[in-house]
């Protein structure tokens, strides 16, 4: 079947928002759903801004099942496209059962109006963390799972309830997406990374101590056994990885059951190397220091992208130049993110 309408929870966040920028162009028709913990609504006027239409949101709490129906009683989707949840792997080792009470009650409950309304076709936004690190990097789809921290256990545990689901009723059509490290922005700069409070994750730590926000950036750990002994990671365009949404949700229309691709470059930048390029890039000095290893982390980490070049279509068109470059212009208009 045609999808045509589409739910987008999370859709005010990071990722949510550059997406739901890559579906309107394309002519779907959109939905956001977020509970604004961890976004502005003002990232939708921003959208409206890029893209000229007309974005229809709603504050939903998606593990509250009567406000996902009341979505559901006002609109009728063709699918789903999942990103709400809690993403930061520091906080989730200090954080667990708000990360698994979170993460799973709030995709259980979605499938479950999903099913009530007879909506079968979902993305579902996993992670690169539910690798386990004895496997060989780039990871593949078929390498073992075993993350080491609750953030990449409660995607295990998604994609096993996805798998599950699947198997009762083989009418549901699942896209597993597993992301590497999503970076950059739009290329507009008025869509970005802007996590509430300190951020946890690398880029937009280094992109305000960059703006003068932060002091200095702590490098977590140099003793790892890698080439200048800081760790590696895939990093990806945010763009392109909005772009390997649209590529799952068309594969959805051939009714392709549950399938799982990586979402990333198949290159490994380290975190010493990434800071250099933000230094190049953006003709900024970035001060930092060597500071102890972070529990959860894992040495190495980048992907295999064969599987989704070849069944999607898709594949990373970005690379760290632009990923820097975005970045900057993101920071440098909105050196406060979304609030004034
Ligand atoms: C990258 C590297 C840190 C901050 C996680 C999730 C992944 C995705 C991205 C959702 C690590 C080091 C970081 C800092 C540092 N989540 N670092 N100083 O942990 O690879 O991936 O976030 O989309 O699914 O697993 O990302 O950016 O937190 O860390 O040295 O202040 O940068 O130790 O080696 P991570 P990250």
């Amino acid at each position: 079947m045609k999808i045509r309408k589409v739910l987008v929870t999370g859709g005010a966040g990071y990722i949510g928002t550059h997406c739901c920028v890559e579906l309107l162009q394309s002519g779907y028709d959109v939905v956001c759903a977020d509970n604004f913990s961890n976004s502005s609504a003002i990232a939708i006027e921003r959208v409206e801004q890029i893209t000229g239409m007309k974005v229809t949101y709603r504050e939903t709490d998606l593990c509250d099942k009567a406000e996902v129906r009341a979505l559901f009683d006002e609109y009728v989707f063709d699918g789903a496209i999942h990103f709400a949840g809690h993403k930061a792997v520091g906080e989730s080792i200090e954080q667990p059962l708000r990360y698994y009470g979170n993460n799973l009650l709030s995709l259980i409950t979605l499938c479950e109006v999903l099913a009530e309304n007879r909506c079968k076709n979902v993305v579902f936004s996993s992670s690169a963390a539910v690798y386990s690190s004895i496997n060989k990097p780039p990871y593949d789809e078929e390498d073992s799972i075993d993350p080491c921290n609750p953030y990449g256990r409660t995607k295990v545990m998604i994609e096993t309830i996805l798998h599950d689901l699947h198997a009762s009723d083989p009418d549901w059509n699942i896209s597993i997406l597993r992301y590497f490290n999503p970076v950059g922005a739009h290329p507009s700069g008025l869509i970005g990374e802007d996590p509430s409070g300190t951020p946890n994750n690398l880029m937009p730590y280094i992109a305000q101590v960059a703006i003068g926000r932060l002091a200095e950036l702590k490098v977590f750990g140099d003793d790892y056994d890698t080439p200048d002994g800081s760790c590696v990671r895939d990093f990806i365009h945010v763009v392109d990885l909005a772009k390997g949404h649209l590529a799952a949700l068309r594969k959805l229309e051939d009714r392709p059951g549950c399938m799982t691709h990586n979402i990333g470059t198949g290159h490994g930048i380290s975190v010493l190397e990434l800071i250099e390029a933000f230094k190049r890039g953006s003709g900024v000095s970035v001060p930092y220091s060597i500071a102890p290893r972070r529990a959860g982390d894992m040495p190495v980490n980048f992907a295999a992208t064969d599987k989704a070049l070849k069944e999607l279509g898709w594949k990373a068109e970005l690379g760290l130049d632009e990923m820097v470059r975005d970045t900057w212009n993101w920071q440098t208009k909105n050196p406060t993110g979304y609030q004034d």
